[in-house]
């Protein structure tokens, strides 16, 4: 069979498959931007809840030199549990190195722990008193901002990232 003719037969069958594939692979690429898209806006949807008075409160401790040590302490006490010893992210909970947390102003950060997010699991902190759940903001605001990538701090305690 010459060239010519082959090709002919094969058009007949490469281009209802060529149409068929295409059309996987938009259903696929849709597919997985919806997921991704869904991954992405599972944490942090809450920052877009904040009523402007409480998102534009200003940090009482943000002079304060000694409120990110005081907020650590009170971080490994309450928080490490679920988000990791430096707030690294766990299967459990988010970093909070992620970008989201380092863009919100402290009063949203603030206003998180006041209310949680306590149908994701995210429980309410405010039974901790306000300074305290300052020192907190302030702690948060300290650390170095990442893509959310679990990227450790050089300040990790020792051993503390060995126990994933
Ligand atoms: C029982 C586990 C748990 C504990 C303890 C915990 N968190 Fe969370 N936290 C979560 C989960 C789960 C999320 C994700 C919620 C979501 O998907 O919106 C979260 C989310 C957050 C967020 C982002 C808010 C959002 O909308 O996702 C911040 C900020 C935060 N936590 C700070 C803290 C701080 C500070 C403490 C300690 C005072 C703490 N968390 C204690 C589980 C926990």
């Amino acid at each position: 069979m010459s060239f010519e003719t082959y090709w002919r037969a094969a058009r007949f069958l490469l281009f209802p498959l060529a149409i068929v594939g295409c059309c996987m692979l938009l259903a696929h690429a849709t597919d997985s931007a919806d997921i991704h898209d869904h991954l992405h806006h599972r944490h942090f949807a809450e920052f877009a809840k904040v009523p402007e008075k409480a998102r534009i409160r200003v940090n009482p401790l943000e002079a304060d030199p000694d409120a990110p040590l005081a907020g650590r302490k009170l971080f490994a006490q309450h928080c490490a549990e679920c988000h990791g010893a430096s707030a690294e992210g766990r299967r459990k909970a988010p970093s909070l190195h992620a970008e989201e947390v380092q863009a919100a102003t402290p009063g949203t950060l603030f206003w998180v722990l006041t209310n949680g997010v306590v149908r994701r699991g995210m429980p309410v902190w405010s039974k901790l008193p306000e300074p305290q759940r300052w020192q907190i903001v302030s702690f948060l605001k300290s650390l170095p901002a990442t893509a959310g990538t679990g990227a450790h701090a050089s300040h990790d305690e020792p051993g503390s990232h060995m126990e994933h």
